[in-house]
């Protein structure tokens, strides 16, 4: 079943100059339920804009947005704000914790707008949330305690203690080393499997593209499908690194250099971490 789909979707501001800018043009992306797709592109190529698009955070200039069958723009807005609390979580690049308050704290946010049973049993869910990003030991940390790498974990926790049928990733390795952007995906990607939620992860890194089932980049706002074989998937794997060939084209619109040495083969070849 398709969980959100975007049906002709653009996107388009006035800048103060009066002229037009177009961010996204003609989208038509549909992912069902337990999903998980990656987008690549360059800074400043819409990214952000498409999965604030998905998140029913910001509305299309022109096409449709659908969520379980739902055309979006036909929600009141207490409808639309209580179904994306309910359905969505965001993982972002800069973590974006209330700094100052614990981890528990943290993670329990999203349940404070929950109603019955969600809400009176939260610092219980949050706490089992914290167990499983393996920061159980960690409860009373503040995110000025913690490194990078566990402040992402909490805020992976905090977007799935409500059990969203779609997490939205942008750029959640951003800001971490290769090694530790590493592992947080393996961990995203495990806990989104195992609640059978949609993943869609943005990423101008081809190593976390590389664990998605299906891949698309984004250049100039329009999205292309492309393929990138991802290296055998599971734990035993997930500290390996191997090779895999992308094509040039891709390495430039995602922005890695490119070695044009002469007798290269016609595809660059990029270290992806499985
Ligand atoms: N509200 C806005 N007003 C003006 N320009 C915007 C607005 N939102 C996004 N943009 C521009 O649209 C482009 C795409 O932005 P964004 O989606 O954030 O890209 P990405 O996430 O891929 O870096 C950028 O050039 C950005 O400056
Ligand atoms: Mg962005």
């Amino acid at each position: 079943m398709s969980l959100v789909r975007l049906e002709g979707v653009a996107k388009h501001v006035i800048l103060p100059d009066d002229s037009r800018l177009d961010i996204l043009r003609d989208i038509e992306l549909d992912i069902p339920a337990g999903d998980h797709v990656a987008i690549v592109g360059r800074s400043g190529s819409g990214k952000s804009t498409l999965l604030n698009l998905m998140g029913m955070l910001d509305r299309p200039s022109e096409g449709a947005v659908w969520f379980r069958g739902e055309l979006v723009r036909r929600m009141r807005r207490s409808k639309l704000d209580k179904l994306r609390g309910r359905n969505v979580g965001f993982v972002f690049q800069q973590f974006n914790l209330l700094s100052g308050r614990t981890a528990l704290e943290n993670v329990e946010m999203p349940l404070g707008y929950a109603s019955g049973r969600a809400f009176w049993t939260r610092r219980r869910a949050a706490t089992a949330m914290l167990e499983r990003v393996g920061l159980g030991h960690r409860t009373d940390s503040t995110p000025e305690q913690l490194s990078g790498g566990e402040q992402q974990r909490v805020a992976i926790a905090r977007a799935l203690v409500r059990r969203p049928a779609l997490i939205l990733a942008d750029e959640p390795t951003g800001a971490l080393d290769v090694e530790t952007g590493g592992s947080v995906m393996a961990l995203l990607d495990e806990i989104a499997s195992e609640a059978d939620a949609a993943l869609v992860t943005i990423t101008h890194d081809l190593h976390v593209a590389a664990r998605a089932r299906r891949h698309f980049r984004l250049e100039g706002g329009v999205l292309t499908p492309f393929e990138l074989s991802a290296p055998a998937a599971g734990a035993a794997a997930a500290a390996a690194y191997e090779r895999i060939d992308i094509a040039p084209e891709l390495a430039e619109s995602v922005g890695e250099p490119r070695s044009d040495g002469a007798g290269e083969a016609a595809a660059d070849r990029i270290e992806v971490a499985s």
